[in-house]
């Protein structure tokens, strides 16, 4: 039987990422302390946990052998930090993107906390050097990036720090596996990890092709969603490659010129800004109006794209 520690989890920042590790860490039967500097917040946050669960389960979509309320009995606030990280065998911090905000909770969670639990941050940029520098517990720090929404994209990016414990990634990658993500180990850290390099090759490339005229906005959309995407949601670039050709042999020796050839043909890195962000916001703007009920309509049914995705993932799996 798991002991008490192996059982619980702390959460440190009950915002949109906070409350959907929570979601997702109740599902696999883990107890979860929420905490957050605004208590008004963890309220809001158990609410928006409450209500999302219901929903979830009406739809078949709910995650994990428990119902939504056991899962919501295994999730309370906590009003210290102390609170969150007693007696847990992982800590999530998900407070916003700010170097020292975060340096300065780590180093708060160093004070506290003893040998045997996971210190971990959703940062989606900040490298674990920066975060991790100087603790005591160095070794039990590591970097795991979820994707938004995480409670429906599994891929987790586990990061470590230079000096991170070979044993605290083991654990880490475990523990996401448990609680169904899908880790991936990244074996130093680099500027925009693994996922935000691949998206920003492919942001770039759209940007210049729209901003050279070639193609509009809404169709370089359509050659992701109606093209690569289909593939990539079931088989990444590098198996696309070996299926393309008989075999990852034969595809570079088939394209390697041509992909070389192309790839020479790359602009500069874009502005992002000027004239090209006007056309691609009016055209954006079009599909999905930028006042705040349009987007959130559309990352609605953008979740529930991902809820049928992920039960056709499944499906496919296990054939
Ligand atoms: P958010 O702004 O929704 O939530 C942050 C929460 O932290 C708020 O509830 C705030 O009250 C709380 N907070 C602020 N200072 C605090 C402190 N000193 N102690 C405790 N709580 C404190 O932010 P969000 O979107 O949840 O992001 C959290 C982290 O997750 C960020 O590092 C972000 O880069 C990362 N992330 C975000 C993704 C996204 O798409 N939103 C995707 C992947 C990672």
């Amino acid at each position: 039987m798991a002991s008490a520690r192996e059982g619980r989890v702390g959460i440190v920042g009950s915002g949109l990422i906070g409350q959907s590790w929570a979601m997702l860490f109740a599902s696999g039967g883990f107890k979860v302390k929420l905490y957050d500097i605004e208590q008004q917040q963890i309220t809001n946050a158990l609410e928006n946990i409450r209500k999302e669960m219901k929903l979830l389960e009406q739809s078949g979509s709910l995650k994990g052998p428990l119902s939504a309320d056991q899962q919501l009995s295994l999730i309370s606030g906590c009003s210290t930090l102390q609170d969150a990280a007693e007696g847990a065998v992982h800590v999530q911090e998900c407070v916003p993107e700010n170097l020292e905000l975060k340096k300065k909770i780590f180093a708060q969670l160093d004070c506290i906390v003893d040998d045997r639990v996971v210190l971990s941050s959703s940062s989606s940029c900040l490298l674990p050097s920066k975060l991790f520098d100087g603790l005591t517990h160095v070794k039990q720090c590591i970097v795991a990036h979820p994707v938004n929404p995480p409670y429906h994209i599994p891929l987790v990016e586990l990061i470590p720090h230079p000096e991170t414990d070979p044993s605290t990634v083991d654990r880490t990658h475990a523990l996401m596996k448990k609680v169904g993500q899908s880790p991936v180990r990244l074996r130093k850290e680099v500027d925009g990890f693994a996922l935000n390099r691949l998206q920003y090759a492919l942001i770039s490339e759209a940007w210049r092709l729209v901003e050279e005229g070639i193609v509009s906005p809404s169709d370089i959309d359509l050659v992701m969603s109606d093209g690569l995407g289909m593939r990539y949601a079931f088989i990444g670039p590098l198996e696309t490659m070996h299926l393309n050709a008989e075999g990852m042999v034969s595809y570079c020796d088939r394209y390697s010129e041509g992909i070389k050839r192309v790839l020479k043909t790359f602009g500069p890195i874009p502005e992002f800004s000027g004239a090209t962000v006007q056309k691609v916001n009016q055209a954006m703007c079009t599909r999905v109006p930028d006042d705040p009920e349009h987007l959130a309509a559309r990352r609605k049914w953008r979740d529930e794209c991902l809820m049928q995705l992920a039960k056709l993932k499944s499906h496919m799996q296990s054939k």
